[in-house]
């Protein structure tokens, strides 16, 4: 698995992308103002900061990521926005996305094909779901095959998540999960 190098983000975290998918759109169903977020793999904050106007002044949003370079720059785009505190930037490493407190809604845009274990990944987001939270992925179709999209799915099955939508958004694969039927 090769993971994106931070200065790669600019190339597809910038104005251009808000032209395929602006994230409050996609955002919009699952989260609520006082919810509190995973954005895991959060990149430069495309969804992040994004999560953190749509949680209000009473939420949160846990944006993990394994590369410090890319936090940083995540928390300087969120300063600039105004929204820096509500975020907790987490700096995980590959085998364990954190200790986190219980979460409304997550998110994997863009990542999963990433990282080396996606079942132990998958059990960890599973048991971090509050219940009946629901857990977004996203990948990206001009790198990830159809197939390798279900292998991922069938994974997520396999660690008790149950698919219960696939939105429609542009360039995507996606799966909406949910940890209870
Ligand atoms: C292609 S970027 C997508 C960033 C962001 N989600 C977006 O949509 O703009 C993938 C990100 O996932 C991070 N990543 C890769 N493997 C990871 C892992 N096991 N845990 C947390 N982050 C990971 C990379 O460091 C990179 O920032």
């Amino acid at each position: 698995m090769c993971v994106c190098p931070w200065w790669l983000a600019y190339t597809f975290d910038n104005r251009l992308r808000r032209l395929l998918y602006k994230p409050e759109t996609v955002l919009n169903p699952y989260v609520k103002p006082g919810m509190t977020l995973l954005d895991l793999g959060c990149g430069m904050g495309f969804f992040s900061i994004a999560m953190a106007s749509l949680v209000g002044d009473t939420g949160t949003v846990i944006a993990v990521d394994l590369q410090q370079q890319i936090l940083d720059v995540m928390m300087n785009r969120a300063s600039r926005a105004n929204v820096a505190h509500r975020i907790r930037p987490y700096r995980c490493n590959d085998e364990d996305i954190g200790p986190h407190t219980s979460v409304d809604f997550a998110l994997a845009c863009y990542m999963l094909h990433e990282v080396p274990d996606r079942a132990r990944f998958l059990r960890q987001v599973c048991a971090t779901l509050k219940p009946k939270a629901r857990f977004l992925i996203m990948e990206p179709k001009f790198h990830v095959t159809k197939r390798a999209f279900a292998t991922s799915l069938a994974i997520a099955t396999e660690v008790g998540l149950v698919q219960v939508d696939a939105p429609v958004i542009s360039m995507s694969h996606t799966a909406l999960l949910s940890n209870e039927a």
